[in-house]
């Protein structure tokens, strides 16, 4: 088969690869039908992800059909269309039977285009196949559920449901990339009074007008602290989300949030942010950080299903598997092309 292969900081290839086999009796052999890029890989490439090394098959976002299953797997059957999520669970060890996938000690958690290969691929071996992957509901296109994958989870559960955004809040969005976009898409479900988006790039902050945000600051040249201020009688928002994961960032969301307020950090960090816990001792503040579980993943299969959520929004670019170096290059530049998510699909 052909497979997109990670070759050291900068080098990649879609090049010609042994098929996938079953190796343990839970595991399943999945065709790609449609895959997608996220800004995870981006990191890889630059080499910020070490435990990914020379050969390994990026990708951890996928929808297909199941090709074959160990003996042991017990749901999941050859034609089944299945979602194969960002996070692989075992389903049995202390962590997965609280629904904290994502820290799996069974060998499992954020496995997939990391520690084994991925699904940037023509197939994929899925561990863990019955707790691992996800039925789609008929109906459903496979570009839709894709979205469930990876984004709208760590939005919806490291963002708003770590947030605890009530109806009426104010909450305010650093970064709208499209995990900010995932997390204004889900607040707008509780009914915030406002959802204001804060980014950089003008692309961006016309983007999320389109995913639930009324105000949008770009705080390269305006205060964002004075809009939040203004809108909320100088308290500040009752919900911070931090969706860039660079320092600067963490600390405007800090400085954000109202007395009682929540901060959700979202961002994946690679160097040390100050908490100005001189400041916020007195604030009582709660602040939340994390690593998506996608135990959220039913919920929002039948949301996107029944078009509560239009995930199909987050598409901005479709290409073929064999155009895997292209989609790579359009999602990388983003603030040139305008990329959210590029699907790449079997053709
Ligand atoms: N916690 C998790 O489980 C998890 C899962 C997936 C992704 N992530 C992380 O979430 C973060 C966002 O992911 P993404 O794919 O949306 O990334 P992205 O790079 O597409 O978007 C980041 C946005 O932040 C903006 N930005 C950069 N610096 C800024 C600044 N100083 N002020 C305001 N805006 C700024 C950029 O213009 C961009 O629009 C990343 O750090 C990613 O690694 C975390
Ligand atoms: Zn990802
Ligand atoms: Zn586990």
């Amino acid at each position: 088969m052909r497979a997109l292969v990670y070759h050291g900081p900068g080098r990649k290839a879609w090049e010609e690869v042994p098929d996938p086999v079953l190796q343990d009796d839970t595991d399943a052999i999945v065709r790609v039908d449609a895959v997608t890029i996220c800004g995870t890989d981006l990191h890889i490439m630059k080499g910020d992800v070490p435990e990914v090394t020379d050969g390994r098959i990026l990708g951890h976002e996928a929808v297909g059909m199941v090709e074959s299953v160990g003996s042991g797997v017990k749901n999941v059957r050859p034609g089944d269309r299945v979602l194969v999520s960002c996070i692989t669970s075992c389903g049995a060890c202390r962590f997965c039977r609280e629904g904290r996938y994502g820290q799996c000690l069974g060998g499992g958690g954020w496995i997939l285009g990391h520690l084994i290969d991925g699904t940037q691929a023509e197939y994929v071996r899925v561990p863990f196949a019955d707790t691992s992957t996800y039925p789609v509901p008929d109906g459903a296109t496979d570009e839709q559920i894709l979205m469930v994958a990876d984004i709208l989870p760590t939005g919806y559960e490291v963002g708003v449901l770590n947030g605890a955004v009530q109806p009426g809040d104010v909450v305010a969005v650093v970064g709208a990339g499209p995990i900010g976009l995932s997390a204004m898409m889900g607040a707008r479900l509780f009914s915030p009074s406002h959802i204001v988006a804060i980014d950089l790039a003008d692309s961006r902050l016309d983007a999320a007008k389109q995913f639930g945000a009324d105000i949008v600051v770009n705080n390269g040249r305006e205060d964002a602290k004075a809009v939040i201020a203004d809108l909320t009688g100088g308290l500040g928002a009752d919900v911070s989300i931090e969706a860039v994961g660079v320092p600067a960032t963490f600390e405007l969301a800090v400085a954000l949030s109202r007395p009682g307020g929540h901060i959700a950090n979202i961002g994946v960090h690679g160097e040390p942010a100050t908490l100005h816990l001189e400041e916020q001792w007195i604030r009582d503040v709660t602040i939340t950080t994390g690593l998506v579980d996608t135990y959220t993943t039913p919920t929002l299969l039948r949301l996107v299903t029944t078009n509560q959520l239009d995930a199909t929004k987050f598409v901005t670019h479709h290409f073929s598997l064999d155009e895997f170096e292209e989609a790579y290059d359009v999602f990388g530049r983003a603030a040139d092309t305008g990329a959210l998510k590029v699907v790449l699909t079997r053709s």
